[in-house]
């Protein structure tokens, strides 16, 4: 699929972890899948049983030439008593199990403050860090911390998941989850909206960068300055447009007049592998052809297309590409 490999490529420096719950890649999708396991492993024993002894019975059992009516048996209580309770206990077994996993991956938080909060969107994702720093998409977290995440949404019920890295977690509108990741190896990170939440849930992709603390810190320093003013004709006309035509009742830039939260912050979209939510490699193709006409990538998507001519769309995107 020449879109995904678009995204793939668009990874640069990071190296990109495959997606898939048995790639855990910390402490809490380590215990997600090994409790899988255990379930597989006593699910396997009891199917080869059950399917053992059927077939058996199928053989030893069945009906011969001549042979008179079988013994019509009215009821053994002490049997039925047993194979109600040895599963009832083969259950009970699982739900502690499960239990623990859940204490182990998403213990109480106490009075922790988030380290972000995760604002689900119809279809994106919004992650606001105590710092100040707001970015849209692409959620940056350092290794070898417990980081916790407030799990949020601004309209309906979304869920955050990111296989590798941890848990599933509804998003819900006015009832905030936490999750916590702790994260072991740098790298890129999939995931995506795992609650059916409207006609483009299936295009609400989520990349989660890991890094080492340091390169964590410069990036979010970095996210702290506000980009470099727009400079050169085309960069100069694209910002005038984006007053113009109304991109700023929804977008924000710092430092600028575009402060509505409607929409994805665009303070640094330059520094972004992606667009559309994971969805096209960000460069200035891409950029255009989103900004031209959202609804022929995304359909149905809350960014209208405003009829800009080609020149203008492309003029925007080279500004937008100029956010650093
Ligand atoms: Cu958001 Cu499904």
């Amino acid at each position: 699929m020449t879109m995904t490999n678009a995204v793939m490529g668009a990874a640069g420096e990071h190296m990109h972890h495959q997606i898939s719950v048995f790639n855990a890649q910390s402490p809490q999708a380590e215990s997600i899948v090994h409790l899988f396991y255990v379930d597989l492993a006593i699910s396997a024993v009891i199917f080869l049983t059950v399917t053992a002894l059927v077939i058996a019975a199928v053989i030893r059992f069945r009906a011969r030439p001549g042979d008179a009516e079988p013994y019509q048996d009215p009821g053994n209580p002490r049997l039925e008593t047993l194979w109600t309770v040895i599963p009832a206990l083969i259950l009970l077994g699982l739900l502690i199990l499960t239990a623990r996993t859940m204490l182990a991956v998403n213990p109480p938080v106490g009075d922790r403050k988030a380290n972000v909060v995760v604002m689900a969107h119809q279809w994106w994702w919004e992650y606001r860090y105590p710092s100040g720093v707001i970015t849209a998409n692409e959620l940056h977290i350092p290794t070898g911390t417990n980081w916790l995440l407030s799990i949020q949404s601004a309209d309906v019920i979304h869920d955050f998941w990111v296989p590798s890295l941890g848990a599933k977690m509804d998003a819900i509108p006015g009832h905030p989850n936490v999750l916590w990741i702790t994260a072991q190896t740098p790298g890129t990170y999939q995931g995506t909206c795992a609650e059916y939440c409207g006609a483009e849930h299936a295009m609400m992709g989520i990349r989660v960068i890991v890094q080492s603390p340091e390169e964590f810190v410069r990036w979010e320093q970095g996210q702290l300055h506000l980009p470099v003013a727009p400079a050169g004709e085309e960069i100069e006309r694209g910002a005038r447009l984006f007053a113009d035509k109304t991109c700023l009742n929804c977008h924000r830039i710092n430092g600028t007049k575009a402060v509505a939260g409607v929409g994805p912050d665009l303070t640094h979209l330059a520094d972004r592998d992606t667009i559309g939510s994971d969805l096209l490699a960000n460069n200035l193709t891409n950029l255009t052809r989103w900004i031209a006409d959202p609804q022929a990538i995304k359909p149905a998507c809350n960014m209208p297309a405003l009829r800009l001519t080609g020149v203008e769309a492309h003029d925007i995107a080279v500004y937008l590409e100029s956010l650093k």
